[in-house]
């Protein structure tokens, strides 16, 4: 493999509506990311993923975009963002935007004419089709819950496709006009300074050659849209999509891409990550994925760490030798990571989350943060589904209430799932509105902030925010590199239940890294005899000649001694 500049990197995603309040109107903005550069820069971070800051009407905050080439006023300017790129540049830190092309928002101006005439030139750039005696054209059930086609105001029996909500039409990648301005817009913002992009749903942007219904799945007789992705036609225009998109845009740039890909086959990594790969990294959500119900998040199982390790360790494997898969706990769509694998009664423990950690960040691959992970936060309580801001969580309540379900219980089985749970404000401190506005946060605050916060962790030796900074300076470490970043993978022990440990290898270097994550402690026979201990997250490893002894929720890198 060509070592490529963002490997050795550590990226850090933020949600900027969350993230810092800098005018007191309690959203998020541009301004504030700019003030707590300092604070990333010494967390070691480098390249900072923005979630949508476009013009929007914020119908799915922001993933719905209504000008490509302005910033929404409630983030900012351009001239912020311009500022943003700069004060990045001079702290040797880089900026990925969301580019969220599957769709737009039904204000952006394209789709405004398309109403205006359907037949017509901008009508070419959506989906319209024809309904079936009063029904629309297929039966498809869209992410967010409802069907994926509404009826064009005015027109009889004439319908538009969303696979998301009905406020983000799709856009027809059929059409070379909107691959065109696609690739345009993509090198506009590339010659502007930003170093690459997140790709937003981008498995979606190749469809059938034809618009068929599929055998219902849920009692709402609808059948789930991503059956479509599974059809031969679209996979293929998908990949010539993709192929091309490099070749016109992210290549000349020698951009980092990372793709929102979670129908991952492992036959196509090669394709999408590997040396000429069409993104430069996607995420791993085999561990996000675990547990899933077709029947909607009412149904789905909670992980445990057990899960989490089994499926990020088979990623890893089915990854090695090919490329670099996007390693995260938590995004602005899962539960706090923390909450999700750890069993219940740890999940706000720093001990836990220190040793999660661990595991998450030595692993191959490259380490996504998520604001907020670094000082523990966990999920949030909602007091009522009308104090549900998502999208998507009003679709798996109504999917919970249809289901039989009663409102308390549906409540209760869908909140866990709820992405408000990592898009509540970053908690900065203990004060009014945890530090985040000095005025009121658009989503309240998750309470534990008086505890949970940065200013508690800040410079205090045993805090997860400190021991984050500790792995990160160690996987940056020219000395251990070779093995963290490039290096071999293997596990260890995987057997024992709790237990998370690995082998990472490369450069006359052989590392252990070994966590607890069932809290019961573990004892860990060692491949080799350990040299040196290169961190712990608590207290100090009782080592033997082979055998490490783990306290409870006690994380440990070792140096081994090679064979
Ligand atoms: C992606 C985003 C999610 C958004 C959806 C539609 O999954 O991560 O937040 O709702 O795409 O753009
Ligand atoms: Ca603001």
């Amino acid at each position: 493999m060509k070592k490529k500049w963002w490997q050795d990197k550590v990226c850090y995603q933020i949600w900027p509506k969350s993230f810092q309040d800098s005018n007191g109107d309690g959203i998020g903005d541009i301004p504030g990311i700019i003030a707590r550069l300092d604070y990333l820069k010494e967390l070691g971070v480098d390249i900072l993923w923005l979630s949508p800051v476009y013009k929007s009407p914020l119908a799915d905050e922001g993933y719905d975009i209504a000008d490509y080439r302005d910033i929404d006023p409630r983030f900012g300017t351009l001239e912020d963002m311009d500022r943003l790129l700069a004060e990045t540049k001079r702290r040797g830190m880089y900026v990925i935007m969301d580019l969220v092309v599957n769709h737009c928002s039904d204000e952006h101006p394209w789709f405004q004419k398309a109403l205006a005439d359907p037949e017509g030139l901008y009508g070419r750039y959506f989906y319209f089709c024809k309904g079936q005696n009063g029904a629309p054209p297929t039966n498809w059930r869209g992410y967010f819950g409802g069907s994926v086609w509404s009826p064009v105001p005015g027109r009889q029996d004439l319908y538009y496709l969303h696979l998301f909500c009905e406020k983000q039409p799709d856009l027809n990648w059929e059409n070379p006009a909107v691959r065109r301005e696609v690739a345009d817009l993509v090198n506009w913002w590339l010659g502007r300074g930003v170093a690459g992009f997140r790709v937003d749903a981008i498995v979606n942007i190749g469809k059938p050659a034809a618009f068929e219904s599929f055998a219902p799945d849920r009692p709402d007789g609808l059948a789930d849209c991503c059956g479509m992705l599974r059809d031969p036609v679209a996979r293929r225009r998908l990949h010539g999509y993709l192929a091309a998109l490099r070749d016109e845009a992210f290549a000349p740039h020698d951009a980092f891409t990372v793709g929102e890909v979670f129908n991952t086959d492992p036959a196509e990594l090669d394709l999408f990550i590997g040396e000429n790969g069409f993104f430069s990294s996607m995420f791993d959500f085999a561990p996000a994925c675990w547990g899933g119900s077709p029947k909607g998040w009412y149904d789905a199982k909670k992980p445990g760490p057990d899960d989490y390790r089994d499926c990020a360790f088979a990623s890893a494997r089915a990854a090695a030798g090919i490329g670099f898969l996007s390693n995260i706990i938590e995004n602005h769509d899962e539960p706090r990571g923390a909450s999700r694998y750890l069993p219940e009664e740890a999940a706000g423990d720093p001990r836990a989350q220190k040793a999660l950690a661990a595991v998450q960040l030595l692993l191959p691959g490259l380490p996504f943060l998520y604001q907020g992970q670094e000082i523990g936060m966990t999920n949030t309580v909602f007091p009522s589904i009308g104090a549900v801001d998502d999208v998507s969580t009003h679709g798996e309540y109504a999917a919970a209430l249809a289901a039989g379900l009663s409102p308390a219980e549906a409540l209760e089985r869908v909140a866990r799932w709820s992405r408000d749970n990592a898009r509540t404000p970053v908690q900065w401190s203990a004060g009014p509105a945890a530090g985040f506005t000095t005025g009121a946060p658009w989503l309240p605050v998750n309470p534990n902030y008086t505890r949970v916060n940065v200013a508690a962790q800040q410079g205090v030796p045993d805090s997860v925010l400190e021991f984050y900074k500790e792995l990160i300076k160690l996987r940056k470490n020219d000395k251990y590199k070779e093995a963290l970043v490039w290096g071999g993978f293997g596990a260890v022990g995987q057997e024992q239940a709790g237990l998370a440990a690995f082998v990472r290898a490369g450069g006359g270097r052989r590392l252990l890294v070994a966590a607890d994550l069932g809290g019961k402690g573990q004892r860990v026979a060692l491949p080799a005899p350990a040299k040196g201990v290169l961190a712990c997250s608590d207290g100090a490893p009782a080592l033997e000649e082979k055998a490490l002894t783990l306290a409870p929720w006690q994380a440990v890198v070792l140096e081994l001694e090679q064979e």
